[in-house]
């Protein structure tokens, strides 16, 4: 069976502890070396990783880059503009050409539809760098992260705050697997989509809707946010006005545990979403969630190419 990456639940709570636990030892067994030289087992060396960008990306397009040639292989990226994909091209053909060429595909695209299409036609596995409805990788990277400043996921109190995104749906979704709690801080009217919520609650997760910022974030371990403004978003006055209640400031860290984690995708909006203080701040992990990246989509590689769980 082809492995693939569309969401955290294809892989599962234990595949994800597997991706973290060797995330973890391959990050610290390469301390020393240069970013792009090659780790000492170079697990995918002679692969081939295509990635396919119809949006806009920094972390996602480095990070895979840099994974795939930290585990000895290589990458090609086609975008939306300049491949057949962009004049029409069906996602189907796409796929089964791309399956003869390369070793495992990545598509940042917006309709999950696409993704799921991409998945069913190809042969190879097919990762999801986001769509409009979830963004697995970022969760994976993110629980490294959370794991590796000392958080025990089980039990664990996520808060999160502003829009019901795609970035929201996984972090859900995460819940459910490893069993932790998320509070939602949502203004009404953008309230994330209600299926992951059930499936997470199935599985065991406590997962809260509020619409009160300070409920939100009362005793939390984690507090993250994200832009209020997704790509392919119109920009709003009328979200924005919605959704400054929600802005994660110090007043509101405040709320939080004594020594809160606070994460936060990237790209940033200070002065929207976060503030300096907080973003730029002793209790933020951005950087390190960010470096993560790579790690965590090393993980993603090596299962998805099944080196792993
Ligand atoms: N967080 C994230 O996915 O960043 P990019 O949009 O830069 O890839
Ligand atoms: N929710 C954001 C995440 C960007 C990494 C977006 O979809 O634009």
């Amino acid at each position: 069976m082809t492995r693939h990456f569309i969401n955290l639940s294809d892989a599962g709570g234990d595949a994800i502890a597997a991706m973290i636990a060797d995330a973890i030892d391959r990050k610290a067994a390469r301390k020393s070396f240069p970013k792009g030289k090659a780790d000492a087992d170079a697990p995918l060396a002679g692969h081939t990783l295509a990635m396919i960008f119809e949006k806009n990306s920094t972390r996602t397009r480095v990070s895979f880059d840099m994974a795939i040639r930290q585990l000895g292989g290589t990458s090609l990226i086609l975008d939306g503009a300049t491949s057949q994909l962009g004049r029409g091209e069906t996602v189907a053909d796409t796929a089964r050409v791309l399956s003869r060429m390369c070793d495992a595909i990545m598509i940042r695209t917006d309709d999950h539809a696409k993704i799921e299409e991409m998945a069913h036609h190809a042969t190879v596995p097919v990762i999801n760098g986001l769509t409009d409805l979830s963004h697995p990788c970022q969760i994976v990277a993110d629980l490294l992260t959370a794991v590796e400043h000392g958080v025990s996921l089980p039990g664990s109190q996520w808060a999160w705050l502003g829009d019901g995104n795609n970035v929201l749906h996984s972090i859900i979704e995460a819940a459910g697997l490893f069993k932790f709690d998320v509070r939602i801080g949502v203004p009404e009217g953008y309230d994330p989509d209600p299926s992951f919520e059930r499936e997470a609650q199935a599985l065991g997760a406590t997962i809260t809707r509020t619409r009160d910022p300070h409920a939100a974030v009362a005793n939390a371990d984690i507090v993250v946010t994200d832009t209020w403004i997704s790509m392919g978003q119109a920009h709003a006055d009328e979200k924005l006005r919605a959704m400054m209640p929600y802005q994660v400031t110090p007043a509101l860290m405040a709320h939080a545990k004594p020594g809160a984690k606070f994460l936060h995708c990237l790209p940033a909006h200070r002065g929207e979403e976060v503030v300096e203080e907080v973003i730029d701040g002793p209790q933020s992990l951005i950087w390190d969630e960010a470096e993560n990246r790579i790690h965590g989509q090393k993980s993603v590689l090596l299962w998805a190419l099944g080196r792993l769980g």
